[in-house]
């Protein structure tokens, strides 16, 4: 076991309605194995009620510090980060002139080692402790993010990519020579072959996750999408993510390929790719029928406001959203989105939602908007300790130990904003508008406790 003392910001239990915030000044935060051997919250209150119980714990103080769960990132890009910051006129322009040529390099599985490493490293200094990530339809590069997130017991959820159609054909799924022992006779059946042996060899495995990848309806066939499905059907329990309704082109291309559809996000639904754990990225250009399929089907969406920004794909309706209610969440969406800083995504939520919010004139509180960030966003996952499953994104006692300590002095200006702050949205808002990686003292992940060594913690 072990203890920390600090300021500490998290949760109050969920129920319908965004949780809100929990901040102790002068807190104490005990972490300790669960049956499991994972290291997870023991104990969250304030220092002075704690410390009597707790008499033999080290306790590391962090004076001035502030521990927060650690960020979730609904939906990411590995193999994007070299995209970040590349001008087009829009989405299909962006993913013909800088995406795919980018990710067709992904095939060696070197250079897919080498920018899992540095993507892990990356979502780690910017407090990032779950991800939703996609990878490119090749194989190797879904081996080499699994293999980095477990070096680092990243809780990381990811699936090969399948697209059989409409792009580049070094990066569609391919049915090579030395696969032909699987018996597949076209891409969609390699590529659906293929994921499940990744399914098999990874999803469940220490902190790791599967997610059925379809890039979206446009880049797969028919066939793929429904061999999709039936994939689904057979692991009720993996994740499924793709994108929808991201930008006014692609909607209309999405519609004209599955005219028989009610909609864009109704090609998912009749292919049998909504559900919970399902996560839809963007959901922009939306009616209150496609709204109501999400909350129906339990999909939740990833809401990516610097990738809508900078392709100015739209603005995520929250208003039509929490009206309907719908499950949701926050992602960086880079390379299409600008940065791995959760503050940064906060802040660009921020700017989005006061453009939607017509009536009132205001946007999303900061206790709102760093709840879509941690506690918000594991609960759109399914990983916020429901049925048995793990819970994340909170401090409160069972949800396993992973936290940011934040330094409100990392910069004079955040320094002197901070010490103006009189209550708590103020003080969070200084760090949503002024805060990036500097903020982000330290990330910690928890970590299994071998099981030889449990009997001497416990
Ligand atoms: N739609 C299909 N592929 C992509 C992608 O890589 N990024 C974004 N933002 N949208 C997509
Ligand atoms: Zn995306």
């Amino acid at each position: 076991m072990k203890a920390y003392r600090a300021s500490l910001l998290w949760f109050a239990p969920q129920n319908d309605s965004p949780a809100q915030a929990l901040f102790e000044e002068d807190g104490l935060l005990v972490i300790g194995p669960d049956a499991r051997g994972m290291q997870v919250v023991q104990a969250v209150g304030s220092w002075h009620e704690l410390s009597p119980r707790y008499p033999d714990v080290p306790v590391e103080q962090l004076a001035g510090r502030i521990i927060a769960p650690g960020f979730l990132d609904l939906h990411v890009h590995f193999p994007q980060t070299n995209v970040i910051g590349s001008p087009a006129a829009g989405l299909l322009p962006w993913l013909e002139d800088y995406t795919f040529p980018e990710e067709m390099r992904f095939d060696s599985p070197d250079y897919s080692a080498q920018a899992a490493a540095f993507f892990v490293a990356e979502l780690l200094r910017n407090g990032v402790t779950t991800a939703l990530s996609f990878a490119t339809s090749h194989p190797a590069s879904v081996q080499a993010l699994f293999r980095e997130a477990q070096r680092n017991s990243l809780r990381m959820i990811t699936g090969l990519c399948l697209m059989d159609r409409h792009a580049p054909a070094a990066l569609l799924n391919r049915v090579g020579p030395a696969r032909a022992a699987d018996g597949a006779r076209n891409a969609a059946e390699q590529s659906l072959l293929d994921s499940q042996a990744l399914i098999e060899a990874w999803h469940g495995k220490e902190r790791l996750g599967y997610a059925i990848t379809p890039r979206f309806a446009p880049t797969s066939t028919d066939a793929q999408l429904r061999g999709a499905g039936e994939l689904a059907a057979q692991y009720p329990d993996v994740w499924i993510q793709s994108h929808v309704a991201e930008n006014k082109d692609e909607v209309a291309w999405a519609r004209e390929l599955f005219p028989a559809s009610r909609s864009y996000l109704s090609v998912y639904a009749d292919f049998g790719l909504m559900r919970n754990r399902a996560i839809y990225a963007h959901c922009i250009h939306f009616d209150d029928d496609d709204r109501a399929l999400m909350r129906e089907t339990g999909a939740a969406a990833a809401i990516s406001p610097t990738s809508n920004l900078f392709l100015g794909s739209g603005f995520f309706d929250y208003e039509a959203a929490d009206r309907i209610g719908f499950a949701y969440g926050l992602a960086s969406d880079v390379g299409g989105g600008t940065s791995f800083s959760p503050f940064h995504t906060m802040l660009a939520a921020y700017y989005v939602a006061r453009e939607g919010q017509t009536k009132t004139g205001l946007s999303l509180s900061p206790q709102h908007l760093w709840w879509q960030h941690t506690a918000g966003a594991a609960r759109a996952l399914g990983l916020d300790g429901k049925k048995g499953q793990p819970a994340v994104g909170n401090l409160l006692p069972g949800c396993e130990g992973d936290f940011v300590v934040l330094n409100p002095r990392a910069t004079p200006l955040l320094a002197r904003k901070t010490a103006l702050a009189t209550n708590l949205d103020e003080l969070l808002f200084s760090m949503i508008v002024l805060g990036d990686d500097r903020l982000i003292e330290r990330t910690v992940i928890s970590q299994a406790i071998p099981s030889a060594s449990k009997s001497a913690v416990t």
